[in-house]
């Protein structure tokens, strides 16, 4: 996907907001997330993992979800993963180095630029709000993954219409972390074009949501 000189600064200004916004919060991430655990195993578990599989987690913070992933694909397959974040991405080595994993493949880098070592059979959005928004990520990403994979995602997004005054609360709740806090109301669309069966639902009293489908088999859409 070709980019004109004006929007290729505005993306790298994006993710230097972002960038910026999660370099204080590496040390407590794990901590603040530990009530998203039951919301990230229904994720994952969406994904279906199979023995074997090689399974890409996008923007991957501090690589919490790598046990999960791991245990899905089982000795015989492949978590790969990476992150922009140089803060949370030390806490993703460290913790890889420490379980001494061998079979999780991660790197420090953005998703509009990463490249995998090879192509992913299933592939987890867990509140990647930023990426999800960023046409030439996703497009890079999804160009990545096998037709056919399976594709799941949970994030935060606006209330419905009708809860008007309540947006305000998914709006501030957005902005600490990320760089596009008022592009709320359909958050996987970008994703969602790249997929067939896709669907989504509310969660968290309609403030989040969940949702998955199956890469197109048109690389092209
Ligand atoms: C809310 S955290 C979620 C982390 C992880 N997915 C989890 O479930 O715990 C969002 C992460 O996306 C990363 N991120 C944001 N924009 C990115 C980009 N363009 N490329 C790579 N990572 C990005 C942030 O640095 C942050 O670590």
């Amino acid at each position: 996907m070709a980019q004109s000189q004006s929007q290729s600064q505005s993306q790298s200004q994006s993710n230097q907001i972002s960038i910026e916004k999660y370099r204080d919060k590496a040390a407590g991430y794990d901590a603040s997330a530990e009530f998203t655990m039951p919301l990230r195993r229904r994720t994952v578990a969406l994904l279906q993992l199979q023995p074997g599989q090689t399974v890409l987690d996008v923007g991957a913070g501090t690589g919490l979800s790598y046990p999960l992933l791991r245990d899905g694909v089982g000795p015989t397959g492949r978590v790969l993963a990476f992150e922009q974040s140089p803060e949370m991405f030390e806490v993703a080595r460290l913790r890889v180095q420490r379980e001494g994993w061998t079979d999780v493949w991660h790197i420090n880098q953005a998703a509009e630029t990463v490249v995998l070592p090879q192509p992913a059979d299933a592939v987890l959005f867990n509140y990647t709000h930023d990426i999800c928004r960023t046409p030439l990520a996703v497009d890079n990403l999804m160009r990545q993954v096998r037709p056919g994979a399976r594709v799941a995602m949970a994030g935060i997004k606006f209330f419905p219409w009708w809860a008007g005054p309540l947006n305000l609360l998914a709006w501030l709740k957005n902005r600490p972390y990320n760089a596009r806090p008022a592009d709320l109301w359909q958050p996987w669309s970008l994703v969602a074009a790249y997929c067939d069966d896709f669907r989504w639902s509310g969660t968290q009293w309609g403030m989040g949501y969940i949702a998955s489908g199956t890469r197109k088999a048109d690389p092209q859409r």
